[in-house]
């Protein structure tokens, strides 16, 4: 599994020969411009909410590839409403996709649509597949709802926001990463505007403190599972 960091929330996914685009928010971010977005490949975009930092080039993306969206009930509706491709999920919910079992989490935060639309409830995912498991926190406050996926699931690598502010900061971020009992941390969420700059070697060495290892990539950047 090869997992691109394309900056604040933004992820590039590969499993099995299959491109998973997470939350594309790139366009609008002045740090992503090396990424340019008509040239992404996708055969499924996962949305955690609807937020505008997290769906910006949804429908780009989906035009282009014509890949399938997977989320709340709520996106998906809203997408298959412009002739988009989706498969609707809601949390507690699995599917077995081609790349791996998908299943649509809890998440503590908001998910209206930049018009005010109601984007269902805000979530996370994670993905368990041949080459390994993932959880995609999604924008969330700490919760306890966390310490239920290590019962089912053991992870490789938790992606954790960790800009505070607008989700979790650094010090629950290292708590998420025991409740959800993985020592491998992708940190996302940060950076992107004022209200959510951190200090990187500090958020590396509270990670340190509790046991974990904080990656932050840079944008264009890779991490292999
Ligand atoms: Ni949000
Ligand atoms: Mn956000």
């Amino acid at each position: 599994m090869k997992i691109t960091y394309l900056g604040h929330a933004s992820l590039q996914i590969e499993i099995a020969n299959k491109i998973i685009i997470v939350d594309p928010f790139i366009s609008g971010n002045e740090l992503a411009k090396s990424i340019d977005v008509n040239s992404l490949k996708a055969d499924y975009i996962l949305i955690t909410h609807a937020h505008q930092d997290h769906i910006l080039d949804v429908e780009t993306i989906a035009k282009n590839t014509g890949a399938i969206i997977v989320s709340n009930y709520e996106i998906v509706m809203h997408y298959e409403a412009k002739g988009l491709k989706g498969h609707p999920m809601n949390h507690g919910g699995s599917w077995q996709f081609e790349f791996g079992r998908v299943t649509y989490t809890n998440a503590i935060h908001t998910s209206s649509f930049p018009d005010g639309s109601y984007g269902g409830n805000p979530g996370g995912f994670i993905i368990e597949s041949s080459e390994g498991n993932i959880y995609i926190a999604g924008d969330t406050a700490l919760t306890m709802d966390m310490k239920l996926i290590p019962m089912q699931t053991k992870l490789d690598l938790a992606i954790l926001p960790i800009g505070d502010n607008f989700t979790m900061g650094i010090e629950s971020a290292v708590i998420a990463a025991d409740f959800v009992q993985c020592d491998k941390i992708l940190g996302y969420h940060y950076d992107t505007f004022g209200y959510i700059e951190i200090n990187h070697q500090q958020a590396i060495d509270k990670f340190k403190e509790g046991g974990k290892e904080l990656n932050l990539l840079e944008i264009g950047a890779s991490l292999e599972i």
